[in-house]
């Protein structure tokens, strides 16, 4: 544990306020605040003072849906936890929860372990765990009981990939009747798997193989009609529902009806939905795989609807869905046949700089990036006020942000371990200068001063977003 730290003279930026406070810390956890220049911020005293003049205080991000090492399409997600969570903290990024994955025919705990293993002492920040549950049966369902008990309180389940990690209507009502009954979060991957199924049959049969028809089946119809389907399932059960990376508009619309009817439904969308489109999944030469990604990114006209949902709070959280796969030897597994690259897109490294964009461009309020990136995902995941705030008692998980520095995303520059960005050549307006997770610097000024295994596995209550 080190000792005190103050973070002097910057803007203490949090869901709820914006004040010009300097903030103490001690043994890992944020002591006290005072308005700087008042005799209580002069009278803190530490070893180390930061100053933090001219720049943001905030919390350190909260990346709920990350996939290190995922195992997918025959290849790995290139980010291990070590990597990963290290470029993550590079973004300003100090909690992520990754998916653990029940595969099928195994029990949820071989899952979990497995994740442990590959997780422990290798993370630069804290993680914690959801759970994939891709075979529903008694044992699971007993088993999603005592995950809650140590800290794995969010289960995830897919309308979406037949064979692999699908689960059909009474499953998933099972899974949700469960979790009605043990406080579990069901997290929902909404695409009607079995049609797209068909028509991607379909359209390799007419020779459309290339990234963008990977696009063109995936139709925003079907993500809305499983959307409508998982919550009206989860609305049979008395259960909550959060759906994961919403890119369709008329999926936010069935979300925005159902809460509108007072139903606990909740929404994630990720950067790629808001700052990418299907222009980008048709550039030649196969460069699409790069932006392959389910649900698929749509036509640019989505983009408002999203960022409208974000403001008016039919969506509520910014995840990244990280999940790299290099454009050398695994994207290009799907050379000739668009069903066969790796879905998934980089990004953990990038979330915290977009969004900040998102103000400087317009769509959102400091304070809501701050909601939508940290304390929302925290309190919806079960780990507020821990993680997500800056108040007395919180982890001392703060990003010290640069508001004015310009900087220009980059493959050549980040620190994914991924031969491209998704973002290459975009520039931003805003940069990550120091990083504390709980108290200790992982970032010093732009230099990395963490290690791999500082980060430690976070147990999670249930959902706080529901009271
Ligand atoms: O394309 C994606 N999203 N890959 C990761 C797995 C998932 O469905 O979240
Ligand atoms: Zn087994
Ligand atoms: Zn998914
Ligand atoms: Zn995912």
């Amino acid at each position: 544990m080190s000792g005190r730290t103050i973070i002097r003279g910057g803007l203490v930026i949090t869901a709820s306020d914006e004040i010009h406070a300097d903030v103490l810390i001690e043994d890992g956890r944020v002591a006290a605040l005072a308005a700087s220049g008042t005799p209580a911020a002069g009278a803190f005293t530490a070893e180390r003072v930061i100053d933090a003049t001219g720049k943001y205080v905030i919390p350190g991000g909260v990346d709920a849906h990350t996939h290190m090492e995922l195992p997918f399409g025959g290849t790995f997600a290139s980010d291990t936890f070590e990597t990963g969570t290290r470029a993550a903290a590079w973004g300003g990024t100090t909690t992520i929860v990754d998916f653990a994955v029940q595969s099928v025919g195994h029990t949820l705990r071989e899952g979990l372990d497995t994740w442990h293993a590959k997780a422990e002492g290798n993370c630069a920040i804290d993680y914690a765990f959801h759970m994939i549950v891709s075979d529903v049966n008694d044992e699971t369902l007993k088993e999603m009981d005592l995950l809650v008990e140590e800290g794995v309180t969010s289960f995830k389940q897919f309308m979406a990939y037949p064979g692999v990690f699908y689960s059909d209507d009474g499953q998933i009502l099972r899974a949700m009747q469960r979790s009605a009954e043990n406080g579990g979060l069901i997290m929902m991957h909404a695409e009607n798997g079995i049609a797209i199924d068909v028509l991607v049959g379909q359209a390799l049969a007419r020779g459309e193989t290339d990234p963008r028809y990977h696009g063109e089946v995936r139709r925003a119809l079907l993500e809305a009609e499983a959307t409508h389907r998982a919550i009206r399932l989860a609305q049979v059960a008395g259960a909550p529902l959060y759906v994961v990376h919403v890119s369709a508009m008329e999926a936010v619309a069935e979300l925005a009806r159902a809460r509108d009817e007072g139903l606990p439904v909740f929404g994630e969308t990720c950067p790629q939905y808001l700052f990418l489109s299907t222009d980008n999944l048709a550039e030649p030469d196969f460069e699409g795989a790069k932006y392959v990604c389910s649900t698929p990114l749509r036509p640019r006209e989505h983009q408002a609807k999203l960022w409208q949902g974000l403001r008016t709070n039919d969506l509520q959280v910014v995840s990244t869905d990280h999940c790299p796969f290099c454009f050398a030897g695994q994207k290009e597994l799907g050379r000739g046949d668009f069903s066969k690259i790796p879905n998934g897109l980089p990004g953990v490294e990038n979330r915290m700089d977009l969004l900040h964009q998102a103000v400087v461009d317009g769509h959102l309020s400091r304070r809501r990036w701050i909601e939508i990136a940290c304390a929302t995902p925290a309190r919806m995941f079960g780990l507020y006020p821990k993680k997500g705030t800056i108040a007395p008692g919180a982890d001392a998980d703060i990003v010290i942000y640069d508001p004015h520095a310009e900087q220009v995303m980059s493959a050549r520059t980040h620190h994914m371990n991924v031969d491209y960005s998704a973002y290459e050549g975009k520039r931003t307006t805003g940069r990550v200068e120091t990083v504390l997770s709980r108290g200790v610097p992982v970032i010093t000024e732009r230099e990395y001063t963490g290690r791999a295994g500082h980060g430690v596995f976070t147990p999670r209550s249930t959902c706080q977003y529901l009271t």
